[in-house]
């Protein structure tokens, strides 16, 4: 069994939501938000989930300075962490209808915070079944991590966990 850790912000909306169906679904994976994650305890994981919402394009920058995400990387570059034996998977919470040329950026944006620390970047997700024009979450035509839309497509959002999370299965070889 892979030792698992899902580290999600913020708490009590579509993000803790997903991540607790995520945790369940994969099963035998401890959940913690990110302002509650012990750093030095991340080498010794096998596989690590990070999950977020996108708070506004605009001032996602600054989001990320000042909101829970903020802290928890500059720690991480700070202790010059390398999580070369980890998996690492992402997911993000958007709204294509309202936000169609941004959806899920921030899903792009922890994926390019958490490239840097040398972990095995796995979990990509076709971009096929959502209406937007942009986001810095895709690379070519996949989602660098799994995209879901709560506010317009939440009929979908089991069934894209269960398919993900099989997935990153399949790809840390069962
Ligand atoms: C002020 C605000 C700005 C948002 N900006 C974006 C955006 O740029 N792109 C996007 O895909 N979703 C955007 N959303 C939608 C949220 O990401 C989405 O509703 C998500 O499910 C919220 O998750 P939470 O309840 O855990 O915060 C925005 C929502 C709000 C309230």
């Amino acid at each position: 069994m892979k030792k698992s850790l899902l580290i999600y912000w913020p708490k009590g909306g579509n993000v803790d939501r997903a991540a607790h169906r995520i945790a369940s679904s994969f099963g035998g994976v401890t959940l913690q938000l990110v302002s509650d994650v012990d750093i030095s305890t991340l080498a010794g994981y096998d596989l690590i989930i990070l999950g977020g919402s996108t708070v506004g394009a605009e001032n996602w920058e600054e989001a990320v300075e000042s909101n829970a995400w903020g802290p928890f990387f500059h720690t991480m570059e700070k202790q010059g962490l390398r999580l070369d034996h980890t998996y690492v998977a992402f997911f993000g919470l958007g709204d294509h209808v309202l936000y169609p040329d941004h959806f899920v950026d921030g899903l792009g944006l922890l994926y390019e915070e958490f490239s840097k620390f040398g972990a095995r970047l796995i979990g990509r997700w076709p971009a096929k079944g959502y209406d937007f024009t942009g986001s810095l979450g895709l690379d070519g035509d996949m989602f660098v991590g799994l995209a879901l839309d709560e506010d317009h497509q939440p009929e979908l959002t089991g069934g894209r966990i269960d398919a993900w999370v099989a997935g990153l299965k399949q790809e840390m070889g069962g």
